[in-house]
């Protein structure tokens, strides 16, 4: 009894990003959990279906329609540029929000556009066809190219506006072909203000208790057939073949969710050298170069408004990442990944002995051997020198000098937003940390000459920011392509190059040898686990295609004696409000409106156990019969670890309740016309 039951190993619950077009496969669980509608309710390619209402928002979010008049929900986390874009001094969006009041002042967005899938097909064999185990990788990839275009173009003749590509699963054990119906004409409905849609900004990111409005919304166009179209006044708003209805009924714990959209990169069955590689080594140095950024970017932030300006953008994106791999070392930590994936592999060499599988992990754990260290100076590099402002402008600038607009505007946008106190101090702090960290063998003779001829790196520093031609905005207008020549000498742009050509020449070709080894070795480990664990289902890593994950609300204990509930109410963010500090300082509006009372229970963001990543953001959050009830944008911080391994004990997603997106339509943005085409459910 016991050992059966050792051997059928189930899924941790609620893990999983599963493909949309096998859920029937997870259906049965689905309903036990209880999902109320069929598998292809979910997904089907002969009706309309809920997969007809999500689309890949640009190209890293997810969103979802909202009415039959082509309405889409985001978040504003993902609007972002788009309202910056169409913001000035005199209509800040960003600071003061953007409502359309009818269809005309709805804002069209250059470059922006939105996917619906048609159908998604395994297509495998017809991928592989022509291919023998005898053949080289080489000739196998090429096999894979002709084949895959020959797909891809087949399926985008079909139509208008259709966009096909193949992608592969499991290590390309498995491939697909996705068809795609891409619209561009995408315009912005509405936006709250930043101290809404970014309430708690980076305080806040990653953490709960939230109380980010993070929400956006914009109108899909067509062309009068319905079909997409590019930009034109002529066009109407896209009738989808579905759209969400929006729950009224609120949740509860316990209750299912599921989030339907695109999450963007996963690495679950990767082996525990890799695991321990990012847990242990890369993430904690990445973390430390960061912190050194992101306290002298501070420092100056704090004691000059117009610098907090220029880098609370670049601050966020530092941030970001910097928070998120903190999470994911301690939960990897926490979890004991290594140590049960070591005893895991364990198990499995003892299997595979006798079976086309022996070997394969020796292998890795070689090449993983040979190619950590080479990874580490490359990732180090690109934390550290390739960090550099002044050098990245040097470079960016001497190879577009040909294209004197394109030049131009990328100068002006570099200097408003730069502030060279900040990138001098964050030189002296990289370099430095480069110099002390990399390993011996790996440094670049450029650097020791410098150090050699300079005496420091204070000194190198000062050498090159007194003599670069970079560091003044109206020489660098200035230049031509006839000043070729001149760009290539100055020392900026010469050690940037220095730099480059020592990451090229003595990282790059060995790195890019193991990792194609390395892949296809995973290629047979994918397998080779799928064929060791016959009761285990498994779902492909995360690779930006459409997913469905399921779970249910639920809080969490972070840690010993805390327990987070998994709601939050306008309420907190009352008690957070501080006209003092900027991530909490709330509209006066919403201040006005609380104080009238009745509003303290207004929800605001809830907590599920969906497994999600980043390219989920956006995604509807629906319930067990399919409608909306919320927004998902986040995960809380302890849980990022689900990258790699999933702990349902930790594992959130953060969602917006669909419900403050209501509110603050009404009373924040005054465009309660909005919702009359929508439909609500009870
Ligand atoms: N952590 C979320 C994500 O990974 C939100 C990021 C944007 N918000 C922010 N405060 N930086 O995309
Ligand atoms: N904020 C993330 C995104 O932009 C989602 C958070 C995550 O789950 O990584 O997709």
């Amino acid at each position: 009894m016991l050992l059966a039951l050792a051997a059928f190993q189930p899924l941790k619950a609620d893990e999983g990003m599963w493909l949309p077009a096998l859920i029937s496969e997870r259906i049965a669980d689905m309903k036990a959990k209880g999902f109320k509608l069929s598998a292809d309710d979910i997904y089907s390619i002969n009706k309309a279906s809920l997969k007809d209402a999500v689309v890949l928002f640009g190209s890293g979010c997810t969103g979802e329609l909202v009415s039959d008049q082509g309405l889409l929900f985001t978040n504003h986390h993902c609007g972002y540029g788009y309202i910056q874009k169409h913001s000035s001094v005199e209509h800040d969006y960003l600071k003061d929000g953007f409502w359309a009041m009818n269809r005309s002042q709805e804002l069209p967005n250059k470059g922006l556009s939105v996917s619906f899938l048609e159908y998604m097909e395994d297509v495998t064999s017809k991928v592989l066809k022509g291919y023998k185990p005898s053949m080289s990788e080489r000739q196998r990839d090429s096999i894979i190219r002709v084949n895959s275009q020959r797909l891809t173009a087949a399926a985008m003749a079909k139509g208008k506006g259709l966009n096909a590509n193949v992608e592969g699963l499991y290590y390309g054990n498995q491939y697909f072909l996705f068809v795609f119906k891409v619209f561009k004409d995408v315009r912005l409905v509405g936006a709250p203000p930043s101290s809404i849609g970014k309430f708690g900004g980076d305080t806040d990111n990653w953490m709960w208790p939230r109380h980010t409005g993070d929400f956006s919304i914009f109108r899909v166009y067509a062309d009068k057939e319905n079909n997409p179209a590019e930009y034109s006044e002529e066009n109407v708003p896209y009738r989808p073949k579905k759209f969400f209805k929006i729950s009224l009924g609120g949740v509860k714990e316990g209750d299912f969710t599921f989030v339907y959209g695109c999450p963007g990169s996963t690495k679950e069955y990767v082996t525990s050298d890799e695991v321990r590689y990012t847990a242990e080594v890369s993430d904690p140095q990445k973390i430390a170069l960061r912190t050194q950024r992101l306290d002298i970017q501070k420092k100056y932030m704090s004691q000059n408004q117009a610098v907090r300006i220029q880098y609370s953008s670049k601050n966020a994106s530092v941030a970001n990442a910097w928070k998120k791999w903190q999470g994911e070392e301690k939960g990897i930590k926490k979890m004991k990944t290594v140590e049960s994936k070591k005893a895991y592999e364990k198990r499995f060499k003892e299997w595979a002995k006798g079976n086309r599988y022996n070997g394969v992990l020796e292998k890795l754990e070689a090449l993983y051997a040979e190619r950590n260290p080479y990874f580490l100076a490359y990732e180090y590099y690109t934390e550290t020198i390739r960090t550099i402002e002044l050098l990245n402008l040097a470079s960016n600038v001497t190879s577009h000098l040909r294209s004197f607009d394109a030049k131009n505007n990328y100068t002006e946008s570099f200097f408003k937003d730069y502030y060279q106190p900040i990138d001098e101090e964050i030189f002296v702090a990289m370099v430095t940390s480069f110099n002390n960290n990399m390993e011996e063998r790996f440094k670049p003779q450029y650097l020791k000459d410098a150090l050699k001829k300079y005496g420091s790196v204070e000194e190198w520093k000062e050498y090159i920011f007194k003599n670069s031609l970079f560091t003044d905005k109206a020489k660098v207008l200035a230049l031509t392509e006839k000043d070729l020549d001149k760009a290539k000498s100055d020392p900026a742009f010469e050690m940037f190059e220095a730099f480059y050509h020592w990451y090229n020449s003595e990282l790059r070709p060995t790195i890019n040898r193991l990792n194609s080894e390395i892949r296809v070795a995973y290629r047979d480990y994918m397998q080779g686990q799928m064929d060791f664990e016959k009761n285990k289902q498994f779902y492909p890593d995360a690779n930006l295609t459409l997913r469905v994950a399921y779970g249910h609300i639920k809080g969490f204990s972070p840690a010993d004696a805390i327990y987070y509930k998994p709601f939050s109410t306008l309420k907190g963010i009352i008690e957070k409000d501080n006209p003092d500090i900027f991530d909490y300082n709330i509209p006066q509006k919403l201040r006005d409106i609380y104080a009238e009372g009745g509003h303290e229970a207004q929800p605001v963001c809830f907590l599920a156990t969906n497994h999600t990543t980043g390219g989920n953001s956006g995604s509807p959050v629906l319930d067990a019969n399919g409608n909306l009830i919320g927004i998902n944008f986040d995960r809380v911080w302890e849980g990022t670890m689900s990258d790699i391994a999933y702990d349902p004990e930790i594992c959130r997603n953060i969602s917006l309740d669909v419900r403050y997106v209501l509110f603050n339509i009404e009373h924040i943005g005054g465009a309660k016309y909005l919702l009359d085409e929508m439909v609500f459910v009870k």
